[in-house]
């Protein structure tokens, strides 16, 4: 949709930039259901909690522009913002985090154009995530236009840390207090901790299991 306040005078690249996210959105749901789909059958369970997605609204694009000290032009959002079209992908453990990375990277029609990973390499705060930029075609009638999509992947612990560290550090602007972030970043170690501990015990089940298998057969 126009939004005629912030780019008023390019409407139809804004309309036009507009569709292509959210087709880009599409296209990348659409890859993770069945890469989740394909995952159940080959290795019997769903590496995926849940799925979220959005584009950016248009105040946060300008707001992200002028504080990378760009204008807000339909060309600069393109070219600068690389997190219009965002999806967060929620699993159980780390390692289906990485599963499934490889799997997206393995993707014919996909580009990966980078990759951050927050979690061997934690931010200061201590947000952890694994991050992929990449790029999908969109057909239109004339032309192909590779499109920009960030792909978050994290544990259901990462995003409950991400989400409750994002209120509030919302709440200070940024300014929180030191033994704020210094308890936020303890708050990380925990969930990290937790991740870890669900992550051997489900593997110590499956081992059980084998083991029970092995002796009934
Ligand atoms: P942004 O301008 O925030 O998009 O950062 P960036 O373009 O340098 O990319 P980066 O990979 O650092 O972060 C992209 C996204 O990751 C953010 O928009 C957030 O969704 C998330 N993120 C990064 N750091 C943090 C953090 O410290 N806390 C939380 N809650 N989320 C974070
Ligand atoms: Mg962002």
């Amino acid at each position: 949709m126009a939004d005629p306040t912030l780019f008023s005078d390019d409407v139809d690249g804004w309309n036009t930039v507009m569709f292509l996210y959210n087709s880009a959105l599409k296209e990348v749901n659409t890859k993770i259901e069945i890469l989740n789909d394909e995952f159940r059958h080959v290795h019997n369970y769903n590496p995926i909690e849940y799925v979220k997605s959005r584009v950016k609204t248009p105040e946060s694009i300008v707001k992200k522009l002028r504080r990378h000290g760009y204008d807000s032009s339909v060309a600069n959002m393109v070219n600068h913002v690389n997190d219009i079209a965002g999806i967060r992908i929620v699993c159980s453990f780390t390692s289906d985090i990485y599963k499934l990375a490889e799997m997206i990277g393995k993707q014919n029609d996909l580009t990966v154009v980078s990759v951050k990973d927050y979690i061997r390499h934690p931010k200061q705060s201590g947000y952890k995530s694994y991050h992929m930029l990449v790029t999908v075609p969109i057909f239109m009638t004339d032309r192909v236009v590779d499109t920009k999509v960030e792909v978050q992947i994290r544990t259901i612990a990462m995003d409950f840390w991400a989400s409750l560290e994002h209120k509030i550090y919302y709440k200070f602007e940024g300014n929180a207090p030191e033994y704020i972030s210094h308890d936020l970043r303890e708050c990380a170690g925990i969930v990290s901790m937790l991740d870890d501990k669900m992550l051997s015990l489900n593997e110590a089940i499956g081992k059980a299991r084998t083991e029970q298998e092995d002796e009934a057969s």
